[in-house]
C-alpha cells in the first residue's frame, strides 16, 4: 500500500475517488468543500437537504462527477455528532470509507484531513487515525481459500490531503505511525488466523527470525534442552503433553540509550489451547488457535519500534507452547517448580498461560528491567465481566498504568482497571505446594494477575487480559469477524508517547 500525505485543494486534485466527512449536525456543505459543490452545481448540498446525507456514523453516499471536477467519483461518510466526535470515530468512518471505496472497484482514494473538533488530536493524531482506519478496515485473511474469483480489488494507494502545508511535515510522521501500528495489528491478525497446524511454536520462531532481519533486532531461543537447564518447569510442564516441541523466545531492540533500562514485553504464546486433561468443550474450541495473541502483539510491536526507529530499549519474551492432552500430559494435582522456585499444584490444567508466563515473568524481572508488561488471552473470566470493548488491566505501578490508560484512549483499545489486591492470594493457597493454579469461583480475572505478580518481584508491572478483545463476533468497521489483534497498537502507542516524552 501506497501512503503519501499532500497539499491541495480537493477539487483539484485528480482521483478516482475523493472521500469526505460530514458530520450529523451539518446543514450545510462545510468550507472545504464549497467550491467543489460550486462545480458540482449544488450536488453535495441537494444530499444534505433532502435527507440522503445526514452524516450518521458509517453511514456512506456515493456519486459520480462526470468530469465536473477532477476527482471521478466523491464519497460521503458520516462521522456522527459534531460534539460526540472522538479520533475513533474519524478511524471508524475511514475504515467504512476503505471499504465502500474498494467495491467500487477503485484502487485508491485521497481525503483531506478530517477533524475530530473538540478533541485534542494533532493532525498527526489525525493522520495516523485516517490510516489506521482504512488499512485495517480492509484487513483479509485469504490464505487458505483457493477460488477468490469474487474477491474485491485490493486498496493500492491513499493520499490524504492538506489545504496549508503547515500541517503537512506533522501529518507525514502520523501517516507513518498510523502505516506501522495498523501493519503491526494486521501481522497479528495473520499469525492468530493460521491454523494451529501451521502456526506451531517452532514456526512462531520462524517468525521471529524474520523479524530480527529488521534493523536492531536481536533473537535469542531456547529450546526444550536449555528451559531444562533453567528449570523452566511451567513452560514446560504445559509443554509435556504436545508432540510440539516447546520454544522459549526472546527478541531485544536497542535502540535507546545504552545504559536505559529496557521495557520488556511478554506475550503469552499458547499456539492451540486444547485445556490439556482439563479439556475444554468442543464448542468454539477452534478459537484457541488465537491463543498466542499476546506473543504475536509483542512479536508486532517489537517490529514496528524497529520500523518507526523508536529510541527504547526493548526485550520481547515469548513463551511458546501447545496445551493438549496426551499420556504425557500433566495431570491435575501435579506440581510444577517454576523458575524462579517456587512450586505450583496445577488444579486444572486448562489454567496453562499463567504457568508459561510466570516463567517469562520471572526471566523478564531479572533484566533490570524498567517495566515489564504482559499480555495474555488469560481468562474466560475476563470476558464475562468486560464484554467485548475493554482490555482488563491490573498491575503494581499507578504511573505505569496510567500510562497504558491514556495510549488506549489514544489507540481506541481501552483498559479498565481490575484490583490486585493481596486478599485475592487467599483463593490461590494449595494444600501441598506454595500456591495453585485456579483461584475457585469467584474474580477469575483477578486471581489470575495476583498469580502472576508472584513472579515479577518489584519491578513496575502491567498485566493486560485481552480474553475480551482478541476474537471478533461481529463486523465493525475496522474490525472483523476472528482475530482482531487488539491490544497491539496499544502497546505500541504507549512506547510511542514514551520515546515522545523523552525527545522534548
Ligand atoms: N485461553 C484461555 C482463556 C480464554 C477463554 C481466552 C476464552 C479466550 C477466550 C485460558 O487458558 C483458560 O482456559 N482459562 C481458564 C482458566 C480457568 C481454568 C481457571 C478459563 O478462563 O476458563
Ligand atoms: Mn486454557
Ligand atoms: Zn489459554
Amino acid at each position: 500500500m501506497n501512503i503519501e500525505v499532500k497539499r491541495g485543494e480537493i477539487d483539484a486534485v485528480a482521483a478516482e475517488v475523493l472521500v469526505l466527512g460530514g458530520h450529523e449536525d451539518d446543514t450545510q456543505v462545510g468550507k472545504l468543500a464549497e467550491p467543489l459543490d460550486r462545480s458540482l452545481g449544488g450536488q453535495l448540498q441537494e444530499l444534505r437537504e433532502s435527507g440522503e446525507f445526514q452524516g450518521k456514523r458509517q453511514q456512506t453516499v456515493l456519486l459520480h462527477t462526470h468530469g465536473a471536477v477532477p476527482p471521478k467519483r466523491i464519497l460521503l461518510v458520516g462521522l456522527g455528532k459534531r460534539r460526540e466526535n472522538t479520533l475513533d470515530h474519524v478511524r471508524q468512518a475511514m475504515g467504512t470509507a476503505a471499504k465502500r471505496v474498494r467495491q467500487t472497484g477503485a484502487g485508491s482514494f485521497i481525503a483531506p484531513l478530517i477533524g475530530p473538533d473538540g478533541t485534542r488530536a494533532t493532525p498527526a493524531d489525525i493522520a495516523q487515525a485516517m490510516v489506521e482506519g482504512a488499512l485495517l478496515g480492509t484487513y483479509r485473511f485469504t490464505k487458505y481459500q483457493t477460488d477468490l474469483a469474487d474477491e474485491p480489488k485490493t486498496l493500492e494507494a491513499i493520499t490524504l490531503i492538506t489545504q496549508t502545508g503547515k500541517h503537512l511535515k506533522e501529518a507525514r510522521l502520523g501517516a507513518r505511525r498510523g502505516e506501522a501500528s495498523a501493519e503491526a495489528t494486521a501481522f497479528v491478525r495473520d499469525l492468530c488466523n493460521h491454523p494451529s497446524n501451521v502456526m506451531t511454536p517452532s514456526r512462531v520462531v520462524e517468525e521471529a527470525k524474520k523479524v530480527a532481519q529488521e534493523r536492531g533486532v536481536k533473537l535469542t531461543v531456547f529450546d526444550r534442552k536449555k528451559q531444562k537447564k533453567l528449570g523452566m518447569g511451567g513452560l514446560l510442564g504445559v509443554a509435556r503433553g504436545s508432540q510440539e516441541p516447546p520454544k522459549f523466545i526472546i527478541l531485544e531492540y536497542s535502540e535507546g540509550r545504552k545504559n536505559e533500562k529496557p521495557v520488556v514485553l511478554v506475550g503469552k504464546t499458547v499456539t492451540f489451547d486444547s485445556g490439556g486433561i482439563s479439556l475444554k468443550p468442543a464448542e468454539n474450541m477452534e478459537q484457541m488457535k488465537a491463543d498466542m495473541t499476546g506473543g504475536a502483539e509483542v512479536l508486532a510491536t517489537v517490529r514496528a519500534a524497529a520500523r518507526l526507529r523508536l529510541r527504547v530499549n526493548l526485550v520481547g519474551i515469548l513463551p511458546a507452547t501447545e496445551n493438549m492432552p496426551s499420556g504425557c500430559a500433566i495431570k491435575p494435582g501435579d506440581v510444577l517448580t517454576m523458575l524462579s522456585g517456587k512450586t505450583v499444584e496445577v488444579q486444572n490444567t486448562d489454567a496453562e498461560g499463567r504457568l508459561i508466563l510466570a516463567d517469562g515473568l520471572t526471566y523478564a524481572s531479572r533484566l533490570n528491567p524498567a517495566c515489564i508488561i504482559d499480555v495474555a488471552t488469560l481468562t474466560g473470566a475476563c470476558m464475562v465481566a468486560l464484554g467485548q470493548f475493554a482490555i482488563g488491566m491490573m498491575g503494581n505501578d499507578t504511573e505505569l498504568k496510567g500510562q497504558l490508560k491514556k495510549a488506549g484512549e489514544q489507540a481506541g483499545e481501552r483498559v479498565w482497571e481490575m484490583p490486585l489486591w493481596d486478599e485475592y492470594f487467599e483463593q490461590l493457597k494449595s494444600d501441598v505446594a506454595d500456591m495453585r493454579n485456579i483461584g475457585g469461583r469467584g474474580g477469575g480475572m483477578i486471581t489470575a494477575a495476583v498469580f502472576l505478580s508472584k513472579f515479577v518481584g518489584d519491578c513496575p508491572w502491567v498485566h493486560l487480559d485481552i480474553a475480551s478483545t482478541d476474537w471478533g463476533t461481529t463486523e465493525r468497521p475496522y474490525i472483523g469477524k476472528g482475530p482482531t489483534g487488539i491490544g497491539t497498537r496499544l502497546l505500541l502507542q504507549f512506547l510511542i508517547n514514551r520515546t515522545d516524552r523523552r525527545r522534548k
